[in-house]
């Protein structure tokens, strides 16, 4: 099958979508596809439509027209990660697993996030801390770890790097491109960073002002002067931290913080993923390097 061609066995498939807030139009005739297993970048300026974009895909935001068919089980890390700052990193991870269906034996299971602390073992250190209290990098894995405690099939995360410091960042990039590699879990990353992006996923879109300017192999388009030009410039280094050790930035979450990892149970398929994982990685690090 073409990778780049939409098909049935899509876990995600959107169609003509558009979507408005009051009379102002935000997507306007957006079209996308994530095949099970695939790491897919969203990447555009600021007010482009990104979130919106996600938004409506985990459910929170409801179309004007076209259509969003979701085929698999999905979860969003939100933007600004949304924690509950008063609850322990494991209650917020346990929370994750609120809408799975489940009772006694497997309703335990469900709740067990030993597993998220494997898969991302600098947690646990902080496990029985307050989320709130903890760095920009650690409430970011607290985030994704949330969201896959719904055991999503497709894992959405809008803005990976947002007030990072570049090491933490690569240190996330390295546990998405494991959990793409080893559980087959499709990943779509909203990030401001376009070339991390590119380099970590295989696909991407590029959105502009509510449209997709772009899409295709993310070699292709990072090969391209014109996307080079617009989104790979000096510009789009990796962000500055609020610090070198990852200390809440601007974004640390308010009282007012809702856990939105947002799973919708629909039958899917999941294999094993495709891409340039590993050589993203590297990407990634040398990134950092570069942004030191
Ligand atoms: N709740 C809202 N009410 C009205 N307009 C909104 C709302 N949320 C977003 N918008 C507008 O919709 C457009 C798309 O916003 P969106 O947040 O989806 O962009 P984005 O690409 O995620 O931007 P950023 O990179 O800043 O996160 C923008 O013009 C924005 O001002
Ligand atoms: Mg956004």
């Amino acid at each position: 099958m073409n990778a780049s061609q939409p098909s049935r066995s899509d876990a995600v498939e959107v169609r003509d979508l558009v979507v408005r807030y009051g009379a102002a139009t935000a997507l306007d005739s957006v079209s996308l596809r994530v095949a099970p297993g695939e790491m897919v970048a969203l990447v555009g300026p600021n007010g482009a439509g990104k979130s919106t974009l996600v938004n409506t895909l985990t459910g929170i935001l409801t179309p004007a027209s076209g259509s969003v068919v979701v085929r698999a089980r999905i979860a969003q890390v939100p933007e600004g990660r949304q924690m509950f700052g008063d609850l322990t990193v494991d209650d917020n991870l346990r929370l994750g697993a609120w809408q799975l269906r489940g009772r006694g034996k497997s309703r335990r299971k469900q709740r067990d996030t030993s597993w998220v602390y494997e898969l991302l073992p600098d947690l646990v250190r902080v496990r029985d801390r307050k989320a709130g209290g903890l760095s920009g990098g650690q409430q970011q894995m607290v985030a994704v770890g949330r969201a896959l405690m719904s055991r999503p099939e497709v894992l959405v995360i809008d803005e990976l790097s947002l007030g990072l410091a570049p090491l933490i960042v690569a240190d996330l990039a390295e546990h998405l491109t494991e959990l793409n590699r080893e559980q087959g879990t499709a990943v779509v990353l909203i990030e401001q960073n376009a070339r991390l992006a590119l380099d970590l996923c295989s696909r991407a879109y590029v959105l502009e002002a509510g449209r997709i300017a772009a899409e295709g192999d993310s070699a292709d388009l990072a090969a391209s002067p014109d996307i080079a030009r617009a989104y790979l410039g000096e510009a789009q280094g990796l962000p500055s931290p609020p610090d070198a050790q990852g200390a809440p930035g601007p974004d640390a979450p308010g009282p007012d913080d809702r856990a939105t990892a947002d799973p919708v149970p629909t039958p899917g398929t999941v294999k094993t993923g495709r891409g340039n994982q590993d050589t993203a990685v590297q990407a990634a690090r040398a990134t950092t390097r570069e942004a030191k």
